[in-house]
Order: structure tokens, then sequence, then C-alpha cells
């Protein structure tokens, strides 16, 4: 038996039957230089999905894997109830990245408990449990995140501590509303919120999350403006805006350091995991002091922002911004988008291709051109892994592949992906008929 096949065997013997893997054969990534791994059977790959766009600078770079290297010989780990200096210098430095006014940040090992954190903060707060979100959007796996996931693959239980209203807005492809325009889009989706606050809530709703781009729904992209414009509703009913950065922060989206940026607001709170620590547990809440603080009762996470991943995510960040990596997103992430717009609309399985900076969807479809066809994202990510390439797929019906490289990705490597992507798009194009 080969060493994946081996380790496959033992995997499922003693991990959950609901944690997924890719891939009819899965693999083991063992190690990784830049933007190339190699798995256990030493095979190499590009990797165009960074272990869920976390790996965001690079694989093994010395400024980062130096950082944590100095940090672990001298500490590990004291908890927050001590003065940690690097996750003090990380909040001010996120502090002041966020475009909150007078902003304090309270870190967290996941996404999942970020969100959570924000939705006590909101909900403390406007002492209401009501909350707003999008449908197709995902904010993890804990009782509060799964309440405001709407995505019925990924939402294992009805239980929560939340009464959530779901409004039209992030899924553009398959809403109601596609054939509009942009403007005429906005305005459908901002009635449909005005709707559901007045015919489903009591009015004094805590928040809306949101994702700018919504990522586990198959990298989703509203029009500019769309949270804008629902804003200004949610302005008039006092609710909070958090937006959910865990996938669209740090110039991922090349055009903007937040998602949120393209909508033209402040939001109330931020959340933020993935890209950060380049793999290290560290995730976190960004809110103005007057919301960060409205909690009575004490709090604490253990983990949350200890020495070793704040030392190693000030590097990571540091190295972002000295490298201004957002502007390598845009150009990079235009230059890859063009090549596929360019190439792969033109075939039938392609519904759309989409993307801001180094997000880039692609929707798969059957022959009518709408019906999702999951059964061809399957055959392209398993000939884009013979062919060297590693993407990530999603969406409501996991028919959308989602390519998301490390922020440092060269024109050459990008180049490299999109003759692979668009070979095995090719293949699918003749080989897989619709699913449905
Ligand atoms: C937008 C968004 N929010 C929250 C989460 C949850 O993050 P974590 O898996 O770190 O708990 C994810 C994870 O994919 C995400 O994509």
């Amino acid at each position: 038996m080969g060493a994946h096949s081996d380790l496959l065997e033992r995997h499922h013997a003693v991990t959950p039957r609901w944690l997924g893997l890719l891939y009819e054969e899965p693999i083991e990534l063992v190690s990784g230089a830049g933007r190339t791994v190699v798995d256990a059977e030493g095979r190499e790959y590009l990797d165009f999905f960074a272990g869920i766009l976390t790996t965001m600078t690079a694989y093994g770079l010395p400024e980062v894997v130096g950082a944590i290297q100095s940090q672990a010989e001298r500490m590990l780990h004291t908890s927050t109830l001590y003065l940690i200096e690097p996750m003090v210098e990380l909040a001010e430095q996120i502090a002041s990245l966020s475009g909150i006014p007078n902003a304090k940040v309270f870190f967290t090992t996941s996404g999942t408990e970020a969100n959570e954190a924000a939705m006590l903060l909101a909900t403390t707060s406007r002492r209401s449990s009501q909350v707003l979100a999008l449908r197709n959007s995902y904010h993890g796996r804990s009782f509060a995140t799964m309440g405001v996931t709407g995505n019925r693959g990924w939402s294992a239980s009805s239980l929560s501590p939340l009464q959530v209203s779901y409004v039209h807005g992030g899924y553009r492809f398959r809403s109601p509303f596609r054939d509009l325009d942009d403007d005429a889009y906005i305005a459908a989706c901002v009635a449909d919120l005005r709707d559901v606050i007045e015919s489903t809530t009591s009015g004094d709703v805590a928040c809306m999350i949101a994702e700018p781009i919504q990522g586990v729904g198959g990298f989703a992209i509203p029009p500019d403006g769309l949270f804008g414009a629902m804003q200004e509703v949610l302005d008039e009913y006092g609710i909070l805006f958090v937006s959910d950065e865990v996938q669209t922060g740090w110039g991922r989206t090349g055009e903007h350091f937040w998602g949120y940026q393209a909508h033209g607001i402040t939001p109330d709170a931020i959340t933020f995991a993935k890209g950060l620590g380049n793999g290290l547990p560290i995730a976190g809440v960004v809110a103005s002091a007057e919301l960060m603080d409205c909690l009575q009762a004490s709090s604490i996470s253990t983990f949350g922002g200890n020495p070793l991943v704040s030392a190693g995510a000030l590097a990571n960040l540091r190295y972002l911004l000295d490298h201004d990596l957002q502007g390598n997103a845009l150009r990079v992430g235009r230059h890859l988008l063009d090549r596929l717009q360019g190439a792969a609309e033109k075939l039938d399985c392609v519904g759309e291709v989409r993307g801001k900076g180094l997000m880039i969807g692609i929707e798969l479809v059957a022959e009518d051109g709408m019906a999702p066809n999951p059964a061809a994202a399957a055959v392209v990510l398993e000939r884009c892994r013979e062919r060297g390439l590693l993407i990530g797929k999603g969406g409501l019906y996991g028919n959308c592949l989602r390519i998301a490289p490390p922020l440092s990705v060269t024109i050459a490597e990008a180049d490299r992906a999109a003759d692979a992507l668009l070979e095995s798009l090719g293949d699918v194009n003749r080989e897989v008929r619709p699913a449905r």
C-alpha cells in the first residue's frame, strides 16, 4: 500500500465521517516552499487553494518561520492573564488597518469563534437575539455561527441561540434578481431587506452579518455598493453591520485591503481569521471600543493571541505590507481572471467565471447553462491534481471551482495554473454529461 492509502484507512478509522477529504484518492501534503507543495508520495503541486486561503504569503517564508522559531525558543504560551507584547503590537496594527474609529481587537483561535464573539457583542449591545444573514453564507461550525450560515450543506443542526432571518444579495448567479442591472439588483435587495425586517422581526434586530464575497458559497460577488445601500436601511433601525472578512481580508481582493471597502461603508465590527497567521491558529474580531467593551461579565480565550501565534502573525502581516502583496493580488489576479474568462466562458460546462484579486470562482453547469453540475467540478479537481495543480470547490451545490493561491503568486505560476485548469475544463466539457 502507498503512503496515502495506508493513512486514509487509519484516518477513516478514527476521525468523523463528516470530516470531508478532497479527491478520490486523498493526499497528504508534507512540505512546501513558495506556492509549491509536495505530497507524502513525493509529487509536487502548485497550490492554488492555499489550505483554504490560509497560507496567505507563502509556504516556508523565512521571515515567518524565523519569527516562530525564535519565539518558540523563548516562550510558547502564557495566557491572556499576563501581558503579551506581540499580541498588543498585532492588535495596534490591526486596529489601525481596520478603518473602524477607536478600535479594539479580541483574538481567538478560529473564524468560528471570531464570529461567535461578534454575535455576542452585537446581541449584548442591542439587547436583542435577532440577526440578519445572507442566503448562501458560511460563518462557522458552532451553534450561533451555523445559525447564521445560509447553506444547508454546512448546517448540521437547526439549534441556534439566535433568531435569524435571511436576506437576498450575495449570490447573484442564482438570484431571482439575476437579470437586473447592478442598480436595479441593489434596489431589489434593499427592498427585500426592508421587507424582511418589517415582516419577520420585531424591528430591534442586533446586526446583519455578511461576507463581502461569499467564500464557501463559491466566491459569489455582489455588485459594488450593495452593502452601502443596505446599510442605509440598517441605520434607520439601528442595526449593526458585521463584515466577515475571514476570506476577503488582508488585500486578497486586490482592489482593497478589506472586502467591505468596495461598498463605501465602515462596518461596526470586522471578523478575521485564515490568512493572518499563514497557518498558525489566530483569528479575531475588531470593533469600536464602545461595542467591544459592552460586555459586563469577564471573558477569556486561553490560546487567543498567545505569544507564538502573535509573533508569527506579526511577521506575516509585516511581510504582506512591506511587499505590497495586495498590489500583487490585483495584478496577478487580473491577469488570471482575463485568461480564464477569455477561454473558459466559451465552454458549455461553464456558467460564469467571476473574481476579484486572487479570489476567482468558476460556476459549472449542465447543458441548459443553469443547472448546477457538481460532478463536473469533482472531475475538474481530479484532472487539475493529475496535472500538478491544487484548487478548491464550493457553492451551495458543490459546483463552483475556487481558485485562491498565496498572495505572492507570480504571473508565470498563474499561467501554469491557467493552462492546467483550461485543459481540465476542456476534458470535462467533452466528457461529463449533465448531473441533473
Ligand atoms: C467567511 C468565513 N467565516 C468563518 C469561517 C470559519 O472559520 P474557521 O474554520 O476558522 O472556524 C470560515 C471558514 O471557512 C469562512 O470562510
